[in-house]
């Protein structure tokens, strides 16, 4: 995808996704003034969760192979006045350009298992830069209802290619993301446990939440005119399009929910 619609989505997405992934972190109780890793950090709107929850004495780097992203990111961080306590290192999750140990905890959201990569590999190298007792955290986008009224239609677009995206048909059922307790227990990571956030949105929609959402349709089935059948992709066209007169942002009992999934564990002491 092209980076500036990618960034673009990432913003617009922000207000779905803020809350819960808010509520994840701190489900993991990252201590005050711990230093930690955002692997996968994208424009580093999770670096700035992270960095609320260690506080002013914590730190947070974020790591991220594109550097449009990272560039974004640093202004983000630099309007929000916070440049001290979050700074940003090119670098790929695979091979995390830090020494064995460097940080108390390590966190990626939408990236590690979100790919075509081996996840076990990469879950172990973000491992080896986490301190002993330190946590390990994945979190990945998990289920969504977004189609009230056309469950027909929604299965078949979750069974698209798009649908299932990252995952491929016919790829090892163990990299399915929900299968992460497995890479965790294969590392060695102790003190395993996993919960799933919830958020959902009902009519009458804010302008944000509308804008969200109808980016979030193309997010999430993109490129699906060679895998539906004519008639169901012209019931999704007429659903999805903000100037169609059966738009389905425009229902008065417009109602969606998704979820996002987190794992963790932690290094053994
Ligand atoms: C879906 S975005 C998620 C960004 C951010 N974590 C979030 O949840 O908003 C995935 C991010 O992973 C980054 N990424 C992909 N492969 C990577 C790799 N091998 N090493 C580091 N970052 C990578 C991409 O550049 C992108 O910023």
């Amino acid at each position: 995808m092209d980076t500036d619609l990618y960034m673009h989505s990432l913003s617009v997405a922000n207000p779905l996704r803020e809350s819960i992934l808010r509520a994840a972190i701190e489900t993991l109780q990252l201590p005050p003034g711990s230093r930690g890793l955002d692997a996968g950090c994208g424009i580093g709107l999770q670096s700035l969760l992270l960095g609320d929850a260690v506080g002013l004495t914590g730190h947070v780097t974020g790591l991220d192979v594109s550097t449009e992203f990272l560039n974004r990111g640093e202004e983000i961080v630099k309007e929000a006045g916070l440049s001290e306590r979050i700074s940003f290192q090119e670098g790929d999750v695979a091979n995390i350009p830090f020494d064995n140990e460097t940080f108390d905890w390590a966190w990626s959201s939408d990236c590690i298992g979100y790919g075509s990569w081996e996840p076990l590999p990469l879950v172990k190298e973000l491992a080896r830069v986490v301190k002993p007792g330190g946590i390990v955290a994945i979190s990945g986008w998990s289920s969504e209802n977004l189609l009230p009224g056309y469950p027909q239609l929604e299965a078949r677009l979750r069974s698209t290619s798009g649908g299932i995206a990252p995952f491929i048909h016919g790829k090892n059922p163990k990299t399915h993301f929900l299968r992460a307790l497995s890479w965790f227990r294969e590392t060695g990571l102790k003190e395993l446990d996993a919960k799933v956030f919830a958020n959902s949105f009902h009519a009458p929609l804010s302008r944000e939440i509308r804008n969200a959402l109808v980016d979030l349709f193309n997010m999430r089935w993109p490129d699906v005119e060679l895998e539906l059948s004519s008639e169901d992709l012209s019931e999704f066209q007429r659903l999805r399009q903000p100037d169609s007169p059966d738009f389905i942002l425009n229902l008065s009992d417009y109602y969606a929910f998704f979820t996002h999934t987190l794992f963790w564990g932690k290094i053994a002491k």
